[in-house]
């Protein structure tokens, strides 16, 4: 397993891959890898000859009070963890190496980015996008593989290689949780060990959701008003949105008449977390 720091590197090396023949699968990550991570890595190595994992902290997806410095970082645990997983490269490229003295251009969308995360953080998916996109130009991965965790994001990344016709089969991979049910996240370490107790809030209220519409309650109004109340319950945790939204297009809707998606996003203490599900996941 290699870690290189150069797009050049990475071409060089996947070129001589694919000369062989090899397919490539792409992981896209900020490091500090998880659990979470390691099932995409997984899933990439079952799914091609090679697995690509990109690990930088893009600075461009981070609003100004975001928390860009303190986001963690720890290289060597990402190495460990991507070997064992069957990955066979690391691009850990420096912000300067991915944008160079002069960068100007953006990709940039204007559907299913002005809901859920794309309010709260204006910016963040114009950053996302462009990072994947040049991420993708740099690999050429057949596959790419994203956490259903940030379910916009995937959302996000469907739509813009479909609309620039990027020749790279997107994967989406089920939320891996703790044994309490808190989703993996690098963003859990910021958590006191009083908020991170307070953190299964965000389980309990998906579960809350999920058994109201197992139950067949259809009004998102009532779903919504439930989950906030099992939300406002906890004293250390403050709802920053709790929406249902059309699968397809992320506008909200009222009822519960196709495919939706229940997303929240919770502020536990300082720390920011998000959670979902998929109606047709229940
Ligand atoms: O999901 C993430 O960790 C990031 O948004 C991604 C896709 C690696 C882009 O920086």
């Amino acid at each position: 397993m290699r870690i290189v720091n150069t797009v050049d590197e990475v071409r060089n090396q996947v070129r001589r891959w694919r000369e062989q023949g090899l397919t490539v699968g792409l992981v896209p990550t900020m490091g500090y890898l998880h659990e979470g991570h390691a099932s995409l890595i997984a899933a990439s190595h079952r799914e091609n000859d090679r697995t690509v994992v990109s690990d930088f902290v893009n600075p461009m997806q981070f609003g100004p009070s975001e928390d860009l410095e303190s986001y963690p970082r720890d290289i060597e645990h990402d190495a460990a963890v991507v070997e064992k997983n069957g990955g066979d490269m690391i691009f850990h490229p420096t912000p300067e190496e991915m944008y160079h003295k002069g960068f100007s251009s953006f990709v940039d969308m204007t559907v299913l980015t002005e809901e859920l995360c794309g309010l709260s953080r204006p910016g963040h998916f114009r950053g996302v996008c462009t990072v994947v996109s040049k991420l993708f130009n740099i690999v050429k991965p057949d596959r790419a593989y994203f956490g259903k965790k940030d379910a916009q994001q995937l959302a996000v990344i469907r739509h813009m290689v479909d609309d620039l016709n990027m020749d790279i089969e997107i994967k989406g991979c089920p939320i891996v949780r703790e044994a309490d049910g808190l989703a993996k996240s690098s963003r859990n370490t910021y958590l006191s060990t009083e908020e991170r107790k307070a953190a299964t809030v965000l389980w309990r209220a998906v579960n809350k959701g999920t058994e109201l519409i197992r139950g067949g309650e259809k009004d998102c109004g009532v779903i919504i008003r439930e989950m906030s109340a099992v939300i406002d319950a906890e004293p250390l945790a403050r709802a920053d949105y709790i929406k249902i939204v059309d699968c397809a297009t992320m506008q909200q809707i009222e009822t519960l008449d196709r495919d939706a998606l229940c997303a929240l996003a919770v502020y536990i203490g300082k720390t920011r977390l998000i959670d979902n599900f998929f109606t047709e996941d229940i």
